[in-house]
């Protein structure tokens, strides 16, 4: 076990930032399963921020705690940036060094950051000045041909001398062309140890390892080892797995949180929702895993993805297709 391991560490547990996936009415939906979660917003860029066509900042206080994750590289813009969301009330901001995806690669950020150390601890000094809440790194064990721990020790020594304190590891490098993002998420093989090894060479820090993870059993292993765990698709196709997180990393008297409990508790949510104009589709998308394993899961998908795009689709389409489910 890590020496300095806060018990109550904000990042023991971490839902993963995802694009298009993890959206407000995503995390509000998560948080009716775990109290303390840490959840992230989709990446967002500086750019998209400033040019603000919307306001990407808007969430809802009851979502917390709540990390934004930017992408960019432009320090200027991403202190101002980290100055909007600290007003706005997010609780940490993250800066995305892991995403390999061509469009972040031609805006230079994202993974092909791990190149250039240097730039990525100048944004994250800028970040750091102008704001009271913590500033963190999402980074990849490597890119391409740089993939020794060396590469990743070097990287994170450059980045913690102007004071980053926590970083997250996707414990697989990225190949930054020839493979799409979904291919860098699968293909590349994951190597928790690096992740380990990054935690022994640098006690200090707050580490966190994300990749493959999946079960209650394995993120227990995993906090023998490092800070916090941080789960993406598994928690979004199988949310019933964050309504154990509380009891089993948080607080032992935390009660388990069943599918139907945090269906129920969204309804009123999606009721206001509904009544300012959302769609009903833009909250049930990210419901469709929630009764995984469970009898009548399908018809519950199957229902909700036939008729929550309608025209006028309402709360009634939610409670039918709850009917079909048996926990
Ligand atoms: C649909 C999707 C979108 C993603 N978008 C982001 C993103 O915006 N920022 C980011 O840092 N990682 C993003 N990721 C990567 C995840 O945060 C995570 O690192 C990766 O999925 C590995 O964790 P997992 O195996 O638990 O899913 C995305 C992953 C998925 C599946």
């Amino acid at each position: 076990m890590p020496q300095n391991q806060p018990h109550f560490y904000r990042g023991r547990f971490a839902v993963a930032p995802m694009l298009d996936w993890t959206t407000r009415h995503c995390r509000y939906f998560h948080r009716q399963f775990s109290r303390h979660a840490l959840l992230y917003t989709e990446m967002v860029t500086a750019q998209a921020i400033i040019h603000a066509k919307y306001d990407h900042l808007d969430f809802d206080a009851a979502e917390h705690p709540v990390a934004l994750q930017l992408g960019g590289s432009d320090p200027a813009q991403l202190k101002h940036c980290a100055q909007l969301a600290e007003q706005r009330g997010y609780q940490e901001i993250n800066l995305n060094v892991g995403c390999p995806s061509d469009r972040v690669q031609n805006g230079m950020f994202g993974a092909c950051l791990m190149a250039k150390p240097n730039l990525v601890a100048e944004c994250v000094q800028q970040m750091q000045s102008a704001v009271q809440i913590p500033v963190t790194v999402k980074t990849r064990i490597g890119i391409d041909d740089f993939d020794s721990y060396d590469f990743l020790y070097n990287f994170v020594q450059t980045v913690k001398q102007v004071g980053c304190r926590e970083f997250i590891v996707h414990a697989r490098k990225a190949w930054l062309s020839g493979l799409s993002p979904k291919q860098n998420r699968e293909i590349p093989p994951l190597d928790y140890e690096r992740v380990y090894q990054l935690k022994r060479d640098f006690p200090d820090l707050l580490i966190s390892i994300n990749g493959g993870i999946k079960t209650i059993e394995e993120i227990q292993q995993h906090l023998q080892h490092v800070d916090g765990v941080m789960v993406g698709r598994e928690v979004y196709q199988n949310p019933s797995l964050l309504g154990h997180i509380d009891q089993a990393l948080f607080d032992p008297n935390a009660p388990i949180i069943t599918p139907r409990q945090a269906v129920a508790r969204m309804l009123p949510y999606i009721e206001s929702q509904l009544s300012q104009g959302v769609y009903l589709n833009h909250i049930v998308r990210h419901m469709l895993g929630a009764f995984q394993n469970c009898k009548g899961a399908r018809q519950w998908r199957r229902y909700l993805s036939e008729n929550a795009y309608k025209e006028g689709a309402g709360i009634e389409v939610v409670e039918t297709a709850l009917g079909f489910v048996e926990e």
